[in-house]
């Protein structure tokens, strides 16, 4: 589990066919019926889209943005079902920690979702809450991680504003 070489890159358009197989292969009804294409086309020209690599070998996607509460935002994350379990997911999720900009990141999941939940753990994600009614009968519960990032609180425009001269 050692030996991989995990990083991201963001995608770009040229990306698109790749991301949207990882995204079709996980779930063909849900890519459709949620119109998956048209969200991760807008996520890849929006610059949120980050392709995972390991060795270089595209593995999987991230989407990853700022529109919760202006804190780090894991959207989605896919995995190439024969790349799951390795720690892929864990290493992910740290490189992510490392590059906000925001003192924490947010994801959520599926109750039903245990490999996911198994994965935030282990990197020191914790439980922040759950959520009924969103999915029928498959809550969707909340984690999140401090960044030890306080990058944003110097780039925050109020610390500009206030600044004295
Ligand atoms: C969820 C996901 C991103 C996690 O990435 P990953 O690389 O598989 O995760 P890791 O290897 O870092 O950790 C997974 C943990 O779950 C365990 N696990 C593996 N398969 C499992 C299964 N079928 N059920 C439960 N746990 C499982 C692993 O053993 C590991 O825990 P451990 O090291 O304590 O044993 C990846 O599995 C994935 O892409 N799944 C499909 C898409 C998905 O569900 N995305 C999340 C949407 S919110």
């Amino acid at each position: 589990m050692a030996m991989q070489n995990i990083s991201l890159r963001k995608a770009t358009i040229k990306d698109k066919a790749l991301v949207i197989d990882f995204d079709y292969s996980l779930n063909k009804v849900e890519h459709i019926e949620l119109k998956r294409e048209e969200k991760i086309t807008k996520a890849i020209l929006d610059k949120k889209c980050f392709i995972i690599l390991e060795n270089n070998k595209a593995v999987g996607f991230v989407i990853f943005d700022y529109r919760f509460f202006d804190q780090g935002w894991i959207e989605l994350i896919i995995i190439a079902e024969k790349y799951r379990g390795k720690g892929i997911g864990g290493q992910t999720f740290d490189l992510i920690c490392k590059q906000s900009q925001a003192d924490k990141v947010f994801t959520s999941t599926n109750s039903s979702n245990i490999q996911m939940q198994k994965a935030l753990s282990k990197v020191g994600f914790s439980f922040a809450g759950k959520i009924n009614g969103l999915d029928d009968g498959d809550p969707e519960l909340f984690y999140y991680k401090m960044t030890d990032n306080r990058k944003a609180k110097n780039k925050s425009p109020h610390t500009t504003l206030y600044k004295k001269p």
